[in-house]
């Protein structure tokens, strides 16, 4: 048989067996403008798939680890909306060989996990190093370089000691930045050797702002109207939370730089989540507004960490409330990574507060930047919603937002850390496998990646979220992201169709890259 030439002809192959399986096509849309005809990946690109600890591991209180912030918080009656929690999730503290045969089986290059700062660290800087904790990462980290497998780490995916909170308030206080550090460097010590691929933080700008504004996570943390709290100041605490976090991260570089990146040769970066904004008309106010949803979600970050300084328009309109970075600040955090970690998902569109009046919503307030976010523009929605609500299917927007993050940081490296698609829980194991909309999701918005890097795009990984089913946070075990389907009953995982789409797709590539 000849090998497909081209992305397209791989593409519609693959959609005419789907259809023979399953008889119906759902109606999307396919985007199959682009070809790999003239284009290569770069080489060592990563293909991947994406985890974390509190979501996968279980195994919460083995071993000698400690209690985490999410570990009280999932224990808390009426925080999960199935009432479900992470004691056992996906097992992967026992099942971590066999989900390394997975990827392997697969083909993928890296697997993006977390380490639960607990396991590590039970009690934070309070108490000591917990070995079996250091010996259960060193046994992962392993068994996947064993494979072939990159280890790619992030550092905090949500999770901390809970004696961190409770004893100076967690991320509200300075502190914890020097605690990071520490943390962080015993994670290079007993690890960097192995592990080339770093990141600080997943997400710390969702994180901030769930935790300390609308208060759906841990530490539980809001004012009215942004939400309701018994403590908190939805206001303040976000920009407080984000500043010690941003410390934290160039606290933890540092610390890599001086002591350790150059014996190790690895490279460290941050994770932010990316949302893309469309603007709802084409006034000019508008335009500004999507700028300004940027500056308030993810520039709010990257900024400071590349450049020094908060935006422009935050310092404008937040005022005293935005928290000053000393010169002596600056000088740390300058050029404060080696690579952008992109969550891409979905878009949205924003409409401005400050010219006109607007509805409340996210984004409408002073402090979210007078920007109203949403997710439909009269009526009619952007892009096609899913099984979860705040994911709708917009494959223009990978391009869109790689092209933008690639303008503004001066196409720093990029790697997409997180993409992947949500379907509500389901009993019937055939339908759920048969996921032909993932598949769909996927490929077309690896197309519009593809767009953006033919366009020059400085792009060196994909990660998919996720590898398995898991712990989705505040929706328990009701919605599921894996290319493998696992019956949490008996912890069995099962390939999806999707699993065999990705397989089939990075292997095309490197008979592509080999035929070269
Ligand atoms: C806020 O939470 C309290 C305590 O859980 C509850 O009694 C009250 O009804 C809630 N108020 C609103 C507006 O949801
Ligand atoms: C903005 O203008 C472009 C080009 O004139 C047009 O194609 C597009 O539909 C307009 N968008 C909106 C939201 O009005
Ligand atoms: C699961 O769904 C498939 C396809 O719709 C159907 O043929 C099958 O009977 C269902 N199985 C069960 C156990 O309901």
């Amino acid at each position: 048989m000849e090998l497909p030439s081209n992305f397209q002809v791989f593409h519609v192959m693959f959609l005419l067996v789907l259809i023979f399986v399953r008889h119906c096509v759902s109606s999307h849309p396919e985007t199959l403008q682009e070809s790999l005809d003239h284009f290569s990946l770069p080489d060592n690109f990563l293909f991947g798939m994406a985890s974390s600890s509190y979501q996968f591991e279980g195994s919460y209180l083995s071993d000698g680890k400690g209690l985490s912030n999410w570990d009280i918080h999932t224990h808390t009656p009426g925080k999960i909306i199935d009432g479900s929690n992470g004691d056992i999730a996906a097992d992967q503290y026992h099942l971590y060989p066999e989900d390394t045969d997975l990827m392997d089986s697969l083909g993928v290059s890296s697997y993006r996990f977390s380490i639960s700062w607990a396991r590590i660290l039970p009690r934070g800087r309070f108490g000591d190093i917990n070995k079996v904790g250091i010996s259960y990462y060193n046994k992962l980290i392993d068994s996947l370089l064993l494979k072939g497998i990159q280890p790619f780490v992030t550092l905090v995916h949500y999770d901390i000691p809970e004696e961190l909170e409770e004893r100076y308030g967690g991320w509200l206080s300075p502190r914890c930045q020097e605690d990071f550090g520490y943390y962080a460097d015993i994670c290079f010590k007993n690890f960097g050797d192995r592990v080339k691929y770093w990141t600080t933080f997943n997400e710390p700008n969702i994180q901030t702002i769930k935790s300390y504004r609308s208060g759906e996570y841990p530490p539980c943390r809001c004012s009215s109207p942004f939400g309701n709290c018994t403590h908190g100041d939805s206001e303040k605490e976000p920009f407080i939370a984000a500043h010690n976090m941003i410390l934290a991260h160039a606290t933890a570089v540092d610390v890599y730089r001086t002591k350790y990146q150059k014996e190790q040769g690895g490279s460290i970066g941050i994770v932010l989540d990316c949302i893309w904004f469309e603007q709802i008309s084409n006034s000019t106010a508008d335009k500004l507004a999507a700028d300004r949803a940027q500056d308030f979600f993810l520039n709010w970050f990257l900024d400071p960490i590349i450049f020094g300084n908060y935006p422009a328009e935050m310092s404008k309109i937040l005022g005293s409330t935005l928290p000053k970075f000393s010169s002596n600040d600056k000088e740390k955090l300058k050029n404060g990574l080696d690579f952008i970690g992109i969550n891409h998902y979905t878009s949205e569109y924003v409409q401005d507060c400050i010219f006109s009046v607007c509805e409340p919503g996210t984004g409408a307030s002073r402090t979210e930047g007078l920007a109203r976010r949403s997710q439909e523009k009269d009526g009619a929605p952007i892009g096609i919603p899913t099984d979860v609500d705040w994911l709708h299917f917009y494959p223009q927007g990978m391009e869109k937002m790689v092209t933008y993050i690639k303008k503004r940081y001066n196409n720093k490296p990029m790697i997409i850390t997180e993409n992947g698609y949500g379907q509500l829980n389901n009993p019937n194991l055939t339908i759920v496998c048969h996921d032909i909309e993932r598949v769909e999701f996927m490929s077309s918005y690896w197309d519009s990646l593809l767009s953006a890097m033919e366009k020059g795009a400085d792009v060196r990984g994909y990660f998919s979220w996720s590898l398995l089913d898991n712990f989705e946070w505040t929706y328990g075990y009701t919605q599921r992201y894996g290319l493998y389907h696992v019956d949490f009953t008996t912890l069995k995982r099962t390939p999806k169709l999707s699993a065999t789409w990705f397989k089939e797709f990075i292997a095309r590539y490197k008979v592509d890259k080999s035929q070269m």
